[in-house]
């Protein structure tokens, strides 16, 4: 295993080896320890908390190392083995962390099916990485992805390949199959990350459990949507262990605030859980009843199907789209800047009322032009 104290040993996986040179070899910060048994004083640390400080631990400490029990948390969660999460600043921060990891600049690059969620490009640009694009199919009914053009797109220096399933903004999920066909045609090529934050509003079990048949398999979860834990910032990326501790390497030190990390281990406790399914129950119902409503819209050509907490839409119209929803207060998702999203929408499912609002507005479209 590729570990601190040990950098040359080879790794077992040999994906790992895909990373960058400099990255395998490097030594990794060391956080100041973490022992209760003692006072601390050696993290140039604030004696006292800050007035106004509500945290258990106290603020002017730096938190736990989340390897200990946020980690064992999440695992539990994920219902996967500790040493395959990390935890980051939202999942956001595990994409980051991978093309850091795995890509030198102008030299390597990462593939991504558009329409997709935009942040993969972003955070390859920033790194210097290429982006190649291959478009998922779009039919009627949703998007889907072209196994062989993914194949045939990948090239010596591809590192990591994106699928957002359920994707954003599609809102639909992947097939399966193809999904391990490219993870299983990548072995030892490429990772292929497999993004599922609006997993837990799909129908469809996670690939979380596959990390170890997969070794070149990531998937990324967060606590942002199901989980209503958006601002907390807490994503999860799961994969074989030996390409956790490389990741681990890379992570600033005490990523996870305090503030965080305690809000986190109080809403995923086992007595929340119920309710949090249920919410999740509830936003899936809401979906299905707002996606008949829209088709039935007037200035709407097409509700495409969804296994999210989202809806995207094609417009006659979507700037008359886009202001009537304004016009009642509320806003959605202007996706025209999107491949093959010509005058579409995305609307995150909310509250009954809200949803009501925003069908009447939409409907009312027709009656004033
Ligand atoms: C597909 C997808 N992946 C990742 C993210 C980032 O989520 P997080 O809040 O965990 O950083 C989002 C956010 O909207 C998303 O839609």
């Amino acid at each position: 295993m590729v570990t601190a104290s040990d950098d040359t040993k080879m790794p077992r996986n040999k994906n790992v080896l895909l990373a960058r040179p400099d990255i395998l070899t490097l030594q990794p910060y060391v956080n100041a320890a973490w022992d209760p048994a003692y006072e601390r004083l050696h993290a140039n640390e604030n004696p006292w908390r800050a007035n106004g400080d509500k945290s258990t631990a106290g603020l002017n400490r730096y938190p736990e190392s989340p390897t200990t029990t946020l980690h064992a948390h999440l695992a539990e969660l994920y219902n996967v083995p500790v040493n395959q999460v990390l935890a980051g600043r939202g999942s956001d921060e595990g994409i980051d962390l991978l093309i850091r990891s795995f890509c030198r600049a102008d030299k390597d690059s990462v593939l991504i099916c558009p329409p997709t969620f935009g942040f993969y490009k972003v955070a390859a640009k920033v790194q210097g990485a290429n982006v190649i694009e291959v478009p998922l199919i779009r039919s009627n009914d949703g998007f889907n992805l072209d196994v062989n053009a993914v194949l045939n797109a990948v090239t010596p220096t591809t590192k990591l390949v994106f699928l957002c399933s359920p994707g954003n903004p599609p809102g639909n999920a992947l097939d399966r199959e193809a999904m391990l066909k490219i993870a299983k045609q990548l072995d030892g090529r490429a990772l292929v990350i497999v993004d599922e934050a609006y997993i837990e509003f799909a129908n469809r079990p996670s690939f979380a459990s596959l990390v170890d048949e997969y070794t070149n398999l990531v998937v990324l979860r967060t606590l942002s949507k199901a989980y209503a834990l958006a601002g907390a910032r807490c994503g999860t990326t799961i994969a074989n262990a030996e390409i956790i501790s490389l990741l681990a390497k890379v992570i600033p030190p005490y990523a996870i605030p305090t503030a965080t990390f305690e809000t986190v281990l109080a809403v995923i406790h086992k007595t929340n859980r119920l309710q949090i399914e249920q919410r999740i129950n509830t936003l899936i119902a809401e979906r299905n009843s707002l996606m008949i409503k829209l088709k039935q819209v007037p200035i709407i050509n097409r509700v495409f199907s969804s296994d999210s907490n989202f809806l995207l839409i094609e417009c006659v119209d979507a700037e008359k789209a886009l202001a009537a929803a304004k016009s009642v207060g509320l806003i959605v998702r202007d996706m025209r800047s999107q491949p093959q999203c010509a005058n579409c929408l995305r609307i995150t499912v909310g509250l009954p009322e809200q949803n009501t609002r925003l069908i009447t507005a939409l409907a009312n479209i027709r009656a004033t032009t």
